[in-house]
């Protein structure tokens, strides 16, 4: 790392959970590796512990892990490389999602499963309480109560320190409300998927649950580094290629659009995947982003967005483009 790279400073609360969290935080579901259902292709270890160290470097405070990424894969590289931290970032993980022997992959929130993955992940990331766990996704729907009231029992236990959810609905949480309060969520958000933002934002911010968005470039569509031919040389297992985001007719769309966000990063020094990010940290219920990094040097191309401040102008010129849009029926 070159000495001029300055690190983050800038932190907001975090919903209800009073940790202060940078605006930009890691995703680490790439680094778990190829050769299971939601892969993405194959990934060097040694790279991703540098981008575990050069994160920290720069001053992210916090990392966004799962079991089933990689199945344990991502969460013990995660693990690892935080042990070799003087200053230990926040680590995030979460429950729902299981695997088999055959890393075949399947949801329950049964209470029992939900205490065993969570012994799991603190032995993984080698952590005796983890600072933040999320329900994963609400499935099966009809056990989320059950799920959500065997994290709030390890919260009571000392095994958690906060509880919340990602890829709720409105609805959703308010059935977990009931139980116990919602401390965060996490939701997809980016200009490819902007819905969250009509009803389940909206929710948050009125309830102070802390929000952290995740895949702001769409996994990397929006980055600016995104090509017709490198979508083709994806190797199987990266499931990127059977995305209808990444094939026609929407692929030309998000393609150009990331053209438009380069336009506008020039104005700013910045990359068009800091712009897609910037795009997102703009809500005022985005707390922050998790931003997927499979090396050091895709850290540094990203952490900008942390400090990037969109105009009303930028604002507009996006919201242009994307309403001279014909409809898509495909
Ligand atoms: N809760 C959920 O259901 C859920 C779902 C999805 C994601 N997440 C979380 O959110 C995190 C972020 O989402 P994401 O990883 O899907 O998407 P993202 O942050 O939108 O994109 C990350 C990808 O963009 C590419 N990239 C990163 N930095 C770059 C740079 N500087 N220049 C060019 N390309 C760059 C990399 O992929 P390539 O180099 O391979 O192109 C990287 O893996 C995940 O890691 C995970 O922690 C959670």
């Amino acid at each position: 790392m070159s000495e001029t790279h300055e690190r983050l400073t800038e932190t907001r609360e975090f919903g209800r959970t009073r940790m202060h969290i940078t605006r930009v935080g890691l995703g680490t579901w790439a680094i778990g590796g190829g050769a299971w259902a939601y892969a993405w292709g194959p990934q060097d270890d040694s790279q991703s512990a540098e981008a575990i160290h050069r994160a920290a470097q720069r001053g992210i405070n916090w990392i966004d892990t799962a079991p089933v990424y990689g199945t344990g894969h991502s969460e013990n590289v995660v693990g690892n490389a935080v042990a070799r931290l003087e200053t230990r970032p926040h680590v995030f993980t979460k429950v729902s999602l299981i695997w088999d022997q055959g890393r075949r992959v399947r949801s329950s929130l049964k209470a029992e499963s939900v205490r065993s993955e969570v012994a799991a992940s603190r032995e993984r990331l080698k952590v005796d309480k983890i600072d933040l766990c999320q329900i994963h996704w609400p499935e099966p729907e009809k056990e989320i109560e059950e799920g959500w009231r065997a994290l709030a029992d390890l919260k009571d236990a000392g095994e958690i320190a906060h509880i919340g959810v990602s890829n709720f609905s409105v609805a959703q949480m308010e059935r977990l409300a009931r139980i116990e309060p919602v401390e965060t969520l996490q939701p997809p958000f980016s200009l490819i998927r902007p819905e969250v933002s009509k009803e389940i934002l909206p929710y948050a911010q009125e309830h102070h649950i802390g929000v952290i968005a995740y895949s702001p470039m769409y996994s990397g569509l929006l980055s600016g580094t995104m090509t017709p031919e490198r979508i083709r040389a994806m190797p199987g297992d990266d499931w990127r290629k059977r995305d209808p985001e990444f094939q026609e007719p929407r692929l030309s769309r998000n393609l150009a659009l990331s053209e438009v966000l380069r336009e506008i990063g020039k104005g700013h020094g910045a990359s068009p995947g800091e712009v897609a990010i910037a795009w997102t940290l703009h809500h005022p219920a985005v707390t922050a982003a998790i931003v997927g990094g499979r090396s050091a040097h895709q850290v540094d191309g990203f952490v900008g967005a942390a400090r990037l401040r969109l105009t009303q102008d930028d604002i507009q010129r996006i919201q242009s483009f994307q309403s001279e849009q014909p409809p898509l029926t495909a």
